[in-house]
C-alpha cells in the first residue's frame, strides 16, 4: 500500500491558522509515503509568504514533492518578468520540477505556471513539449508499481468547474503519457475536490488545503492509497474543526488503462 496526501492552493498570506494547525498534525498521524503539494503555495509570492512556506515545510514529515502555481510568481513590478523564480529558489530551491522516488513510486513534479500565460492571461498554464518529454523519460528508467505526475494547473475540468480553463496541451501530453505508464495526475488550481479518468490515466483535484480563497467549497485535502491495480481517493473535507471524510472515490487497472469502480 502507498499512501499519499495531496494538498494544494495553500496561499500562505490567505492561510487559517487553525487549519494549518489541525492538518501538521494529521499529517504526522497519516505517515504519509509521499506528500505532494500541487501549486499556489503563496496568495502574491511575497518573500513573508514564502518564508511562511518554508517554515510549514519544514513541520511535515518527509518526503515532499512540491511544483509551483500562478500565484507564485510576483504579479507586480518587473520582478515577474527579470526573475519570475527568484524568490521560490531563494526559499524552496532550485528544483522547481523534482523527481522523487520510493520503493514503490516514482513521482514527478512539472511547474506549470508562466511569466506569460496562454493568451496572455497569466493565470492559466501549459505544459511544453519538452516536459511531455522529460516525463516520458523519467519512467521509461525503471518502472514503479505507481507513477505520479504532479502539476498546478487541471487536466480535468468538471461541470462544477467547466468555467476555467484545463492545462494547454493536455490533449497531447495525456496520450502520450498514457503510453508513459502514468497512473495518476494530481492538480489544485480550481479550489475544488474531483477526479476521474482522462485518457486512461486516473486525474485528482483537491481544492484550497488552508486558504480562505474558497470557491464554494470548505477546505480540502486527498488521502490516497495505492496499489499496482487500485486507487482510492479519501476527499477530506475541513468541518467542524478538523478534517472529515467526505466520500472516496475508487479506480482499478485494467487493460487499457484506468476506470473508475
Ligand atoms: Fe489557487
Ligand atoms: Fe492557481
Amino acid at each position: 500500500m502507498i499512501r499519499i496526501a495531496h494538498i494544494s492552493d495553500l496561499h500562505f498570506g490567505r492561510e487559517i491558522p487553525e487549519v494549518v494547525e489541525a492538518l501538521v498534525d494529521e499529517l504526522h498521524a497519516l505517515h504519509p509515503d509521499l506528500i505532494a503539494v500541487s501549486g499556489d503555495l503563496t496568495q502574491r509570492a511575497r518573500a513573508a509568504e514564502f518564508l511562511k512556506v518554508r517554515v510549514f515545510f519544514d513541520r511535515l514529515p518527509q518526503p515532499l514533492i512540491v511544483v509551483p502555481g500562478n500565484h507564485d510568481v510576483p504579479d507586480y513590478r518587473l520582478t515577474r518578468f527579470v526573475a519570475p523564480w527568484s524568490r521560490w529558489k531563494r526559499w524552496l530551491g532550485s528544483d522547481m520540477e523534482p523527481v522523487v522516488e520510493g520503493d514503490r513510486f516514482c513521482a514527478v513534479g512539472i511547474n506549470s505556471a508562466r511569466r506569460w500565460g496562454p493568451y496572455l492571461d497569466w493565470s492559466r498554464g501549459r505544459v511544453n513539449l519538452a516536459q511531455i518529454r522529460r516525463v516520458e523519460q523519467v519512467f521509461s528508467q525503471g518502472a514503479k508499481d505507481l507513477h505520479i505526475l504532479v502539476a498546478h494547473h487541471p487536466f480535468l475540468l468538471t461541470a462544477s468547474s467547466a468555467s476555467r480553463h484545463a492545462i494547454a496541451r493536455a490533449d497531447i501530453a495525456l496520450p502520450r503519457w498514457f503510453r508513459a505508464q502514468v497512473d495518476l495526475i494530481l492538480g489544485g488550481h480550481v479550489h475544488m475536490a474531483y477526479s476521474g479518468v482522462v485518457d486512461g490515466i486516473v486525474v485528482a483535484q483537491t481544492g484550497t488545503t488552508l486558504s480562505s480563497r474558497l470557491k464554494g467549497e470548505p477546505n480540502s485535502y486527498n488521502r490516497i492509497r495505492a496499489d499496482t491495480d487500485s486507487i482510492e481517493i479519501d476527499n477530506m473535507v475541513w468541518f467542524d474543526g478538523g478534517f472529515k471524510c467526505q466520500d472516496t472515490a475508487r479506480y482499478c487497472k485494467r487493460q487499457a488503462g484506468w476506470v473508475a469502480g
